[in-house]
């Protein structure tokens, strides 16, 4: 009988579960055992995991997180980092490994395969910025959440006459912002692919401010705004250099600038993990599926060295470099879209 590892890696996504059984679920019909590891690559380092069993996959699709768990742990960081993984590979009798994660999960998964070890890889991040693939699962679901949370604070805007500023989570791109601010009526979208003034900023909100007595403004964790530069030289990184991207507290300084140059109460709201927390949207439940099919399918025709995408409506199979290519930012028409509806 096959055997084939799988693991969660990098920040939990909705939709994690959903991938996790339809991997299983695939392989099962196939006769194909899965151990899955715990907590991302620290599993395989330790040969921390279980053999998972049919019972375990009852419903998964439903649920928010991952019952694997996950981590940043770097294999390369690790001495002997590759070698353990090839010795657990080798003393459960794994023909590949499924790898869930974003860039830097897949970017060991590459670095595993050209060193003999299979590989199959299924990008993953609330961000969708990886490349290779037109949406990423857990996206559809931070949006909503976002976008819910935008929603809400509209009524406190209302009633105080104030600007809310909503902090989004992207670590390098606008994506959440863009399309959660589109969708929940946001006055002002602040994202670091095309950086905004804050006279700008501020300019939008007088202005909007002598017609109605409240904005809601989504501003990406990652934007820069000019004119309120700070020195982000203290921020602590994790073991693959990301900064936390929260230490930067755009939400707040921005909140500041603006009432410090309206003299416009504003207030500031991170929405931080609830966006990405929270039970897969259906959208979500059923790309993660599907991916998570598509990924058993790749192991068991023995496609590795490969990732799972979504190209229009298809799921197709990549090379694992494809997640890795350039970031896949928020395009300059999307963004010209959500100007319109600034004022
Ligand atoms: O990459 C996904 C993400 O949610 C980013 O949007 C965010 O900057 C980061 O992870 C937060 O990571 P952590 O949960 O480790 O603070």
């Amino acid at each position: 009988m096959k055997r084939i590892g799988i693991l969660t890696g990098g920040g939990d996504c909705p939709g994690l579960n959903a991938v996790i059984r339809g991997v299983c679920e695939r392989c099962f019909c196939a006769d194909v055992e899965v151990f899955g590891f715990y907590d991302g690559w620290r599993g395989v380092i330790e040969q921390d995991g279980q053999w998972l069993t049919e019972n375990e996959m009852e419903g998964l699709q439903t649920m928010g997180g991952t019952i694997l768990g996950s981590s940043r742990t770097n294999v390369m960081r690790i001495d002997d980092g590759p070698e353990r993984v090839k010795q657990t590979m080798d003393k459960l009798g794994l023909e590949a490994i499924v790898a869930i994660g974003g860039d830097d999960t897949l970017g060991v998964a590459r670095s595993l395969q050209k060193m003999g070890m299979n590989m199959v890889g299924v990008p993953k991040t609330i961000d969708n910025d990886l490349s290779g693939t037109d949406y990423t699962f857990g996206f559809d679901t931070a949006c909503n959440n976002a976008m819910a949370a935008l929603d809400n604070v509209k009524f406190t805007a209302m009633s105080h006459r104030r600007v809310i500023v909503v902090e989004l989570m992207g670590r390098h791109t606008g994506w959440i912002a863009v399309h959660a601010g589109i969708a929940g009526n946001a006055q002002v979208i602040a994202i670091p692919e095309y950086p905004m003034h804050i006279d700008e900023i501020c300019r939008i909100l007088s202005e909007r401010h002598r017609r109605t007595n409240w904005s809601v403004v989504a501003v990406a964790e990652a934007a820069e705004i000019e004119g309120i530069e700070q020195d982000e030289s203290d921020i602590e990184r994790d073991a693959f250099g990301n900064k936390a991207m929260d230490q930067r507290a755009i939400g707040e300084r921005l909140a500041r600038a603006i009432n410090a140059r309206t003299g416009i109460p504003a207030r500031h709201v991170v929405l931080a993990h609830l966006q990405r927390g929270g039970n897969p949207s259906a959208y979500d439940r059923v790309l993660a599926s599907r991916l998570g099919v598509g990924a058993a399918n790749a192991v068991l025709k023995g496609n590795f060295g490969t990732m799972v995408s979504l190209r229009g409506t298809d799921i197709v199979l990549l090379p694992l470099e494809a997640a890795l290519q350039e970031r896949k930012c928020v395009p300059r028409d999307l963004y010209e879209t959500a100007q319109m509806f600034m004022r």
